[in-house]
């Protein structure tokens, strides 16, 4: 099978751009995979901290392993939005592919130190164990959580400089760089700012690695497939993700109220998950 690294390069190539999708349990992690194999892409599965500590660490690598290996599917894992190196470090020890250490909000220097220090692990376990382990950092602020916010919170939406991520990129070594461009984490109750897509196109001739654009939830179609011809490579959901297995839930038990199977409860929310990855997925692939 080829490698995360490759996928991400054909995604560019093509410019298309993979889903990466967030789980917290089995029924999100079987929804995004039921979309992905309908349509034949590759996928990533992300973990936060917190949804990681929940599914729980060497559980989500053998649930995604397993997939991977049993149907021979480009299914890859990745620990999103990771803050510290202690729980970067246990991620790639535990067979993750990829990692996120999110710096965003400490100051430059300290932002870059601990992008390095991660890089210059997991180039160390690479070497020594075969893998290719990949190491996404961020640079600007674009906000924090998949939820439901009234409002663009403060200080939120500081967009990265080219320079300012170039000279990053240099600094780090890093595989994948997550810019600030317009996107916020979370839906917004009071709308979503436009992607700047011309900014996107500047970082990512100016940066020459794949662009990774966070806080996708709530963006209008052709702010993603502007973003994506412009150079993005990856695209990240989640707060629609959840949105759509609480409803379903909420829904079903409204309808149901004497039903307690799980399984039945929540095969709906698998479902609204899997839609949800599958419209994303052909909006990010160009599939009509
Ligand atoms: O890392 C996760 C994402 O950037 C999700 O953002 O909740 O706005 O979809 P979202
Ligand atoms: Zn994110």
């Amino acid at each position: 099978m080829k490698t995360l690294r490759q996928y991400i390069k054909e995604a560019k190539d093509k410019s298309v751009a993979i889903g990466h999708f967030n789980i917290s349990n089995l029924e999100g992690l079987h929804g995004i995979y039921n979309a992905a194999k309908k349509l034949d892409l590759p996928v990533i599965i992300g973990v936060s901290e917190g949804e990681e500590t929940f599914v729980g660490l060497e559980e989500v690598v053998a649930l995604v392993q397993t997939i991977r290996e049993r149907d021979n599917y480009p299914i890859f894992l990745n620990a999103d939005h990771h803050s510290s190196f202690e729980r970067v470090k246990a991620c790639i020890d535990a067979g993750f592919d990829m990692v996120i250490i999110d710096g965003a909000h400490l100051p430059y220097e300290e932002n870059v130190s601990i992008t390095k220090k991660c890089v210059e692990y997991a180039r160390e376990v690479s070497k020594n164990t075969g893998r290719d382990i990949l190491i996404e950092a961020e640079l600007g602020y674009i906000g924090s959580g998949s939820n439901i916010k009234e409002s663009i919170p403060e200080g939120a939406g500081v967009l990265t400089k080219p320079e300012e991520a170039k000279k990053f990129v240099e600094h780090t070594g890093i595989d994948l760089l997550a810019p600030s461009v317009g996107s916020i984490h979370g839906l917004i109750k009071s709308g979503k700012p436009h992607i700047n897509a011309e900014l996107v196109k500047e970082i990512s001739h100016t940066v020459g690695i794949p662009l990774v654009l966070h806080g996708g939830s709530g963006l209008r179609d052709e702010d993603f497939t502007n973003a994506i011809s412009a150079g993005v490579s990856i695209v990240h959901i989640n707060s629609e993700i959840r949105l759509a297995f609480k409803q379903a839930v909420e829904k079903f038990i409204s309808e149901n109220p004497n039903e307690i199977t799980p399984a039945k409860i929540l095969q709906p929310a698998l479902n609204a998950i899997a839609q949800v990855v599958e419209t994303r997925l052909k909006l990010f692939n160009k599939i009509s």
